[in-house]
């Protein structure tokens, strides 16, 4: 099915076409004067040079075309030339049929499918996540669902931070704590323990306090660059704690992404690219694209059109050792390799925007994509604290992934409490479920590159636009439902009939957008479109709920069709929260 807008737009123009003008001006929106209709043109206004005629006049001749139509119920010609459009409730019970008969609720899927990595999450290995990660985390996710809703074959891969000094510091401390270690005895050779030398929480505490003695001491952090050299470049102990870092770590990484409902289709990282790195440096040498500056080996992206200085993409430091830079392209080398996608898409913090223009730049000045491969990079904005600044805890530190989850947990847990009956492992379950919906709803409703302030009582609170208020609405509808199977009733088979009452219309007109919204928040990527469209079906819907008697409805075929919509509405906005990342309880 198409977008409801383009199939109105199809009939007025039909109507333009009828009445003598260009078909192409009958394109109807959205009403911008809900009070007066709900969707309008404003083509008459637009063809008056051309045609030499008022337009109201063309207006009235193009309305008179239209009295016919079963798809509007009215047509009005409005000085000086609006036509203000009310959709018939035949046509919209037509366009309800469409969505609950057609898989994706009618979605029109696209005719050449496109193959889309993203690359989001980007933890880094050994450092626990910390509250700068959710965003990427989450964003990404919604990104990848609502791509691959849109009929796209989608991979998400996390692209761990695995290759970097962190490790390097992890290992100086462990060689601190225990020198005798075999990984360090350079005359060992044979097989390593295939258990790590560290215990989890052991793991949990190295990695801090490596982190702030390298900051304190120069001599330490010049040892763990050693050692960071030492593992990149193969040393065999090295190479071998390298690799227990990394399993431990990714057990951990995996169990966090888990409570957050983000799931990659790769766990990839830095590392695994290490290999393609000298090949990549000999092509981009030979091929004239690389030179030496003041010792580096760097590739200039710099354009004429450019308003701002774009430095020159460094490819290898004077000592030969890769950057940031380099992993990124030869892992740019690989996916198109591996997986030839149409499309890559970054999300990370937006601070690294520039970096990305020299990465896409160089990518594409080396031939590394195809001249169609579209780099796209989303930066997003920074959750604040009440004070503006990037969140923290109370006592001013960078607070753990883990805690914050648990924190929302903990005040969601509160207020399921008060004032509802739940035994307690059903109220824990329920508040992790809410809480869930507290924090990604409370993200991803704002546009991705804004900040915005982290508000535990606003996200958590049951009213207003939230993530709880859009599961209440949810579980309104199924403990409805549930009533009406109770009393005898199926949800088999239902049939539809016209809307009765005006809230029940609206409740439809907000439904059948549901194509166009998503087509624009897969186009755009866009999560917080999503979250704008759930708030306002879930608005229409509970205005309908206390406007229209449901259950207590005496007539069969009426109550019927009530439940019908009733389920139509509880499915679009499941999957649309299973398209943001999280999902609903049974009760609340
Ligand atoms: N690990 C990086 C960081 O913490 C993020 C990785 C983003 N993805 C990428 N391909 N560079 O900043």
């Amino acid at each position: 099915m198409k977008k409801i807008l383009d199939l109105l737009s199809e009939e007025m123009g039909k109507a333009f076409e009828a009445a003598g003008y260009d078909k192409t001006l009958g394109r109807v929106t959205l009403s911008n004067r809900p009070d007066l209709c709900e969707y309008q043109c404003n083509g008459a206004m637009a063809g008056a040079k051309k045609y030499k005629k008022a337009p109201i006049m063309i207006a009235n001749d193009v309305a008179a075309k239209l009295a016919e139509s079963d798809v509007f119920q009215e047509i009005t010609a409005v000085p000086p030339g609006f036509l203000n459009l009310k959709l018939s409730k035949q046509y919209l019970l037509r366009v309800m049929n469409t969505m609950r008969t057609e898989p994706k609720f009618g979605l029109e899927m696209p005719q050449h499918p496109q193959k889309i990595m993203i690359d989001y999450g980007g933890a880094n290995v050994a450092k626990p996540l910390h509250v700068g990660h959710l965003r990427p985390a989450i964003i990404g996710e919604s990104i990848k669902r609502i791509c691959r809703y849109a009929g796209n074959e989608c991979i998400g891969d996390v692209h761990l931070g695995d290759w970097g000094l962190p490790i390097g510091q992890v290992i100086t401390e462990l060689q601190e704590r225990r020198p005798e270690l075999v990984y360090f005895d350079e005359n060992y050779e044979g097989e390593y323990p295939k258990e790590p030398p560290f215990t989890e929480e052991e793991f949990g505490v190295i990695y801090p306090l490596a982190s702030a003695k390298s900051k304190e001491n120069p001599e330490y952090k010049a040892r763990a660059m050693e050692a960071t050299l030492k593992f990149q470049s193969g040393v065999r102990g090295y190479r071998a704690l390298w690799k227990h870092i990394l399993d431990v770590s990714k057990v951990d990484l995996k169990k966090n992404y888990d409570n957050l409902n983000v799931e990659f289709d790769l766990w990839k990282g830095e590392s695994d690219v290490h290999e393609l790195i000298p090949e990549m440096v000999a092509y981009m040498k030979d091929n004239g694209y690389a030179y030496i500056s003041e010792g580096a080996l760097v590739v200039d992206v710099k354009e004429e059109t450019d308003t701002k200085e774009i430095p020159p993409c460094m490819i290898l430091k004077s000592d030969g050792a890769a950057l940031y830079n380099t992993t990124d392209l030869a892992t740019i080398m690989e996916r198109m390799r591996l997986y030839s996608p149409d499309e890559i898409i970054y999300i990370t913090d937006k601070r690294q925007e520039l970096y990305f223009e020299q990465v896409f730049r160089c990518a594409r000045k080396t031939k590394l994509v195809k001249p169609e491969t579209r780099l796209k990079f989303l930066g997003h904005g920074t959750m604040n604290g009440n004070d503006g600044k990037p969140f923290k805890t109370r006592d001013g530190g960078v607070m753990k992934l883990e805690n914050l989850i648990q924190e929302t947990k903990d005040e969601m847990y509160r207020k399921i409490r008060e004032g509802r009956e739940m035994p307690e492992e059903e109220a824990l379950a329920v508040a992790d479920t809410v809480a869930l919906s507290a924090l990604k709803y409370g993200d991803l409703s704002n546009q991705a590159s804004k900040d915005y302030v982290f508000d535990i009582d606003r996200f958590t609170s049951f009213e207003g636009d939230t993530g709880p208020y859009i599961l209440y609405t949810i579980v309104r509808i199924k403990s409805i439902l549930n009533k009406y199977k109770e009393q005898g009733g199926t949800l088999e088979n239902l049939t539809l009939l016209e809307a009765g009452n005006q809230s029940e219309k609206e409740l439809e007109m907000a439904l059948v957008q549901f194509n166009t919204m998503l087509l624009s928040a897969a186009e755009e990527i866009a999560p917080h479109k999503v979250c704008a469209y759930i708030y306002d079906l879930a608005n229409a819907f509970n205005h309908f709920y206390h406007e229209t008697k449901i259950l207590a409805e005496e007539n069969a075929a009426k109550r019927e069709s009530l439940i019908a919509l009733l389920a139509l509405t509880r499915d679009v906005l499941e999957t649309c929260i299973d398209l943001l990342g999280f999902s609903a309880p049974e009760k609340m």
